[in-house]
């Protein structure tokens, strides 16, 4: 652990010390060889003077170099304005391969636009190489670790639940199945029944950051059949509004976090203008958001795909709060039941959840939770579900507060603040044709 990042070389200038990277960049002209070296958080230039004596081995070296190997140096950091290079550079005393990389690259690492992102994505190791890849998951990492650092504050517990299941959680149809030993198991669609559970069990508040898999044969730039979902469940709600006003909270506090942090850089390589939210985000019902769609931008949709959120009605309804309320967030509410799950509680008869589209894409469904055993048990059998769910049905039977939650995609989410496909928000993509590497 004594590896002297990049990041922190200024510390070391005129001592001698040891350096360790990867080889970006060789130059070896008449007098002089120059290498770029690149860790994890910046690069720094050594410099070998060829006519000195006590350098004949390490120039030998370089002329054999390899772009791309890793290395370890020996020498001392000098200061020097003309290096363009953070006005450094590194004098070596003795250069050590670590690592040879072949000398044909399958990739251009340093423009990701030379080729197909598909052909990257065979090579994604040496993809993420590439600083836009790299920093995807720096911010990525970033955001989650501050989203958990907010769940701990308000007194979450972090869970961890099975994703090897005896039955499907969400719908049938998007489940994978799997062979367990002379049975059959299912890949968990998401954490539902588990952290509902959590609840009964009297933990109040729970959370898991975990993948969640879905059987969708679909090629879009918003789904995958993995992908890691941020899951939350928490007790004592009186309305889903409780479950609206918390994640709005949530990720107002990590936008402003992220923001601190990355919101240079994300302009810089993304292009993209982080915004925190600063009021409240705006609520509407589904049946009047297909109105003002409609009397606002002429988009109209037949009677029977309007008990549900279209493609186009997720971009449409963002433009409306962009346009309306300034908010790049709209929460979506009172769809119809036959189109939300059976655990969702429902109050007239309407289910009393929602989903959060942000800039145009949604990131959230979240509800608050029938806890009511004979109720649950009814709804549950109106979707013709038994067997498979008389489990959970139990959880119910012995006490279980009120409680609400939702599921928000953290892929869904790192891909709309970045502007990027959710084949880059993912360190590796799992779609119905990519399972490798
Ligand atoms: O809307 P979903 O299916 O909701 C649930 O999983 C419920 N059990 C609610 C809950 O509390 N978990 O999934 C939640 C979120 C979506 O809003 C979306 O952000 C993401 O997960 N998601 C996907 N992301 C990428 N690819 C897919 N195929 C996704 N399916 C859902
Ligand atoms: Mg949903």
């Amino acid at each position: 652990m004594n590896k002297i990042f990049f990041k922190d070389l200024e510390k070391y200038y005129d001592k001698e010390i040891e350096i360790s990277g990867f080889v970006e960049n060789i130059r070896n002209i008449k007098w002089v060889q120059f290498l770029v070296l690149r860790d994890s958080t910046d690069r720094v230039q050594v410099t070998i003077e060829k006519s000195e004596e006590k350098n004949k081995e390490m120039v030998e070296l370089v002329n054999t170099l390899t772009v791309e190997s890793t290395v370890k140096v020996t020498g001392t950091l000098k200061k020097n304005e003309n290096v363009r290079l953070r006005g450094m550079e590194f004098i070596p005393t003795k250069i050590e391969v670590t690592s040879e990389s072949d000398p044909e690259l399958p990739i251009n690492i340093h423009d990701k636009d030379a080729q197909l992102l598909d052909q990257r994505l065979d090579y994604r190791w040496l993809d993420l190489r590439n600083e836009y890849n790299f920093n995807i998951f720096k911010i990525q990492s970033y955001l989650v670790k501050v989203m958990r650092e907010f769940m701990y504050s308000k007194d979450f517990t972090e869970i961890h639940t099975p994703k090897l299941i005896g039955a499907a959680s969400e719908s049938g149809s998007e489940v994978f199945e799997v062979k367990y030993f002379d049975r059959k198991a299912y890949l968990a669609q998401s954490p539902q029944f588990y952290k509902q559970m959590a609840i009964a069990s009297g933990f109040d508040r729970v959370f898991e950051v975990a993948p969640v898999f879905r059987a969708e044969n679909s090629n879009t730039s918003r789904h995958t059949t993995e992908f890691t979902g941020f899951d939350l469940e928490f007790a004592y709600i009186d309305s889903y509004e409780d479950v609206m006003d918390f994640e709005e909270e949530l990720l107002t506090y990590a936008l402003d976090k992220v923001n601190v942090k990355y919101g240079d850089l994300i302009k810089e390589l993304y292009n993209k203008e982080l915004i925190v939210p600063k009021n409240k985000f705006p609520r509407v019902k589904l049946a009047d958001l297909y109105d003002i769609l409609e009397e606002k931008y002429d988009y109209k949709v037949d009677e029977e795909e309007k008990n549900d959120l279209t493609t186009e009605g997720e971009r449409l309804a963002y433009r409306y709060a962009m346009e309306e309320f300034n908010s790049e967030f709209i929460f979506v509410t009172d769809f119809p039941k036959d189109k939300r799950a059976f655990y969702h509680m429902r109050k007239n008869d309407v289910p009393q959840g929602y989903d959060l589209i942000y800039r145009g894409v949604e990131i959230t469904t979240g509800a608050q939770r029938e806890h009511r055993y004979d109720v649950l048990k009814k709804q549950a059998l109106e979707k013709g579900l038994d067997k498979d769910i008389e489990f959970y049905l139990e959880f119910f039977k012995y006490g279980c507060p009120p409680h609400g939650g939702f599921g928000l995609g953290v892929d869904r989410l790192t891909m709309l603040i970045l502007d990027i496909s959710i084949k880059e928000a993912m360190m590796l993509f799992r779609g119905p044709n990519r399972l490798n590497p």
